[in-house]
This record gives structure tokens, sequence and C-alpha cells, in this order.
């Protein structure tokens, strides 16, 4: 079982992010949240008891804003609920800004072996005009301080940013590769309802173009491959050994059980660790007041108050495969796509050794090719 721990919690929040999370909160609801999230820890630890934890990734948010004591009470919680609390890799989520040594170093020896920076640009440019409260010489010094402390940490590059061009596309993926054994570039998302998507809409913002953003992954995925970090997911390139477990779990649809608000799950089994008879995915309310409510006024992992709660059925979940599967190097097993008809698409796939994956032009168009195989 993976376990995943949301800590919504930021110093301000980006132009471009939709992910759960709240600026400028009091220590109190802080405290509520933390007091809310041991809580559903306990309940967690009654209801899959009969679960291994083979991973652990706190996020947010802003976990790094998290006091080095907090992270030691979280922790220790955890060890504490989990009798055989031994997960093969934990990680943690952190910003340049807030990723101090004392925090890294909390970090450390409350058992987190990997951490993940957002970046996002190495441009003050482009970080100014998102919103990102550090600059580019503070995310080199923070890289420092983490490669001080930990063997494996990864950091996030963002494509598509105002002032992106090909030349600084090329640059940032140099600098990420040559710091980091771990990259991910994410295309920019532009989430409704953000500040950016406001801005683009009245003309305030110039953005990269579909094809422009699509060319820089290209860009990307050429300079971390020529430093040995191999693309292994649509977005993230590794050196050999360094893929991250925990979001490889989610591609090849691991149970997965996500506490805090806004956190996602993913359950098949009962609370003796039997099978259910069908799969279950779920998410707890993004609202802070909803969430922390809700935890305190029940007694039980099933009895927290939902947002979504959706029963899968077998052809959701063989979609689900084929969707995530495809995202991968490793792909899927080619009887997971008998009986469709994938003449069109063929000239984007590769069958080796029973199994079907993307080649690297099937994955610059994988919405339009699932969309056919689907
Ligand atoms: C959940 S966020 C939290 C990371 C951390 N708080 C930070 O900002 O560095 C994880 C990553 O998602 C990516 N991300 C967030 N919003 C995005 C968007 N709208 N489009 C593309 N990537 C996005 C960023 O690269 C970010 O580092
Ligand atoms: S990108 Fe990270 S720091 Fe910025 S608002 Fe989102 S979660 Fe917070």
């Amino acid at each position: 079982m993976l376990l995943y721990i949301h800590f919504p919690f930021c110093r301000s929040k980006c132009a471009y992010c939709d992910f759960t999370s709240y600026a400028n909160c009091g220590e109190a609801l802080v405290f509520s949240y933390l007091t809310a999230l041991n809580r559903e820890i306990a309940f967690a630890s009654e209801r899959f008891a009969h679960s291994r934890i083979d991973t652990v990734y706190l996020g947010g948010g802003t976990p790094s804003l998290l006091s080095p004591k907090q992270i030691e009470g979280l922790f220790a919680k955890l060890r504490k609920s989990f009798p055989d609390y031994a997960p093969v890799e934990v990680t943690a989520e952190v910003n340049p800004e807030s990723a101090t040594s004392d925090v890294l170093a909390a970090f450390r020896d409350a058992g987190v072996d990997r951490i993940s920076m957002g970046v996002q640009s190495f441009s003050d440019d482009n970080l100014r005009a998102v919103g990102r409260i550090h600059t580019a010489a503070e995310a080199r010094a923070a890289i420092k301080r983490i490669d001080q402390l930990f063997d494996n940490f990864s950091l996030d590059l963002i494509l598509g940013l105002p002032y992106d061009t090909p030349e600084l596309i090329r640059e940032e993926a140099r600098e990420a590769a040559g710091s980091a054994p771990h990259v991910s570039a994410y295309e920019l998302t532009l989430e409704e309802g953000t500040a950016l998507f406001a801005a683009a809409e009245e003309g305030r913002v110039w953005l990269p173009s579909d094809d422009e953003v699509a060319d820089y992954l290209d860009i990307v995925t050429d300079t971390l491959e020529e430093q040995g970090l191999m693309r292994y997911e649509v977005s993230n390139f590794a050196l050999p050994g360094r893929e991250c477990k925990h979001n490889s779990g989610y591609w090849t649809r691991e149970e997965y059980v996500g506490l805090g608000a806004g956190a996602h799950s993913l359950i098949k089994t009962d609370a003796k660790g039997e099978k259910l008879p069908n799969e279950i995915r779920f998410a707890s309310p993004r609202d802070l007041n909803a969430y922390i409510g809700g935890v305190n006024c029940v007694s039980a992992f099933d009895d927290v108050p939902r947002a979504e709660m959706s029963v899968l059925s077998a052809d959701e979940i063989r979609a689900e495969r084929i969707m995530l599967g495809l995202r991968t190097r490793d792909g899927i097993p080619e009887e997971l796509l008998s009986g469709r008809d994938l003449s069109r698409v063929e000239k984007f796939t590769v069958r080796e050794g029973g199994r079907i994956r993307l080649t690297r032009d099937g994955l610059s168009v994988m919405n339009s090719v699932l969309t056919e195989i689907i």
C-alpha cells in the first residue's frame, strides 16, 4: 500500500497552482489541521492494520513549512500507529525558500530518504511572472543543502512559462540533470480559476503555444537523456534505479491511501486485508474546515466524510490500467488491448516481450492515441 499525506499550507499561492493549498493561514489553523491529520492516521492504522506500507509521500502545499518539531511528531505518529512501519521509500516535497538545513535535517532524522523540490524554472523573470517567492539563486542554494543531506532527490520544472525559449529550456534541463538524479518536467496546465488563467484570458500575460511547449518537452527529453536521466514516464526522468517508487505505484494502480484535505485514495481491501468485491476511489474534502470538522466528528476511517466517491467497474479499471500504463516506459500487457482495433495507432506503439508501450512520437500525441484506443 502507498501512503500519501497532504500538507495544504503555503507561504503564498503561485499563479498557476490549482492544488489543495492555502496561503496566509494562522498557526492555530495549522495546529487544528495537524490534530485532525493525526486522528485520521490513527483511523487509517486500524482500517489498514493488515496492509504493509510500501512507500510514503508527504506532499503539499509546502511540507517544508512544518517546524522540525512538527516533522518529528508527524513521523513519530506514523511509527507508533503502524507497528510494522518500514517503507522502502519516504519522500517529502519542499520549496526552495523554506527548505532550510534545519528542516531538511529534521526530515532526514524522521526517516525521509527522498526530497522533491519545486524549482519550476531557473529564470528569475519566469519565477516572478508566476508569483514564485524565491529566486533561481535561492533554488541553487537549496539544491546544495539538499545534496549535502540526501542521496536521492528530484527537481520539478514547469515547461511553458511566460519567458521560456528553446535555449532557456535546454539550459534548465542541463542544470537540473547536472544537479539531481531525478527530474520531473511538467507541461504547464492552465487551470481555470487560477490567477494565471485570468491573466492569460485578459491578455495580461503571454504564454507559449501548445506546439512550442511540445517542442520544449522534446528538448528536455533529449538533454536529460544525454546526461543519463532516462524517461520512465511522460514527465519523469531518472538515473537508473532512481525512479520514484511511490509515483510508479500510482501508474501500476497499487492500492493507495491518501490522508489530509483533498487527498485521494484507491482502496482494494477490507479491514481484514481481504480483497473487496469492487475497488473504491474517493477524495477528502478540499476545504480545510470541512476536512477538520469531518474527521473530528467521526471515529473510524470509513466514516470520514468524502468529497467524491466512486465504485469502479471492471471496464473502468481496464481503461485506467491502459491510460496509466501507457504513460510509462514499461507500458502494459498486450492482452489488455485484445479485441481493440489498433490499426490507426500501430505506428505509435512498440510490442516487446508480451507488452506494448508508446514510442516517443506516441508519447507526444498520447492523448489522441488514448482517445483512439479507449
Ligand atoms: C503539488 S506541487 C507542490 C510542490 C511545492 N509546493 C512547490 O511549489 O515547489 C508539485 C508540482 O506540481 C507542479 N505543478 C503545480 N501546478 C502545475 C500546473 N498548473 N501545471 C504544471 N505543473 C504544475 C509543479 O512543478 C510543482 O512543483
Ligand atoms: S506550486 Fe507549490 S508553493 Fe505554489 S501554491 Fe502550489 S503547492 Fe503552494
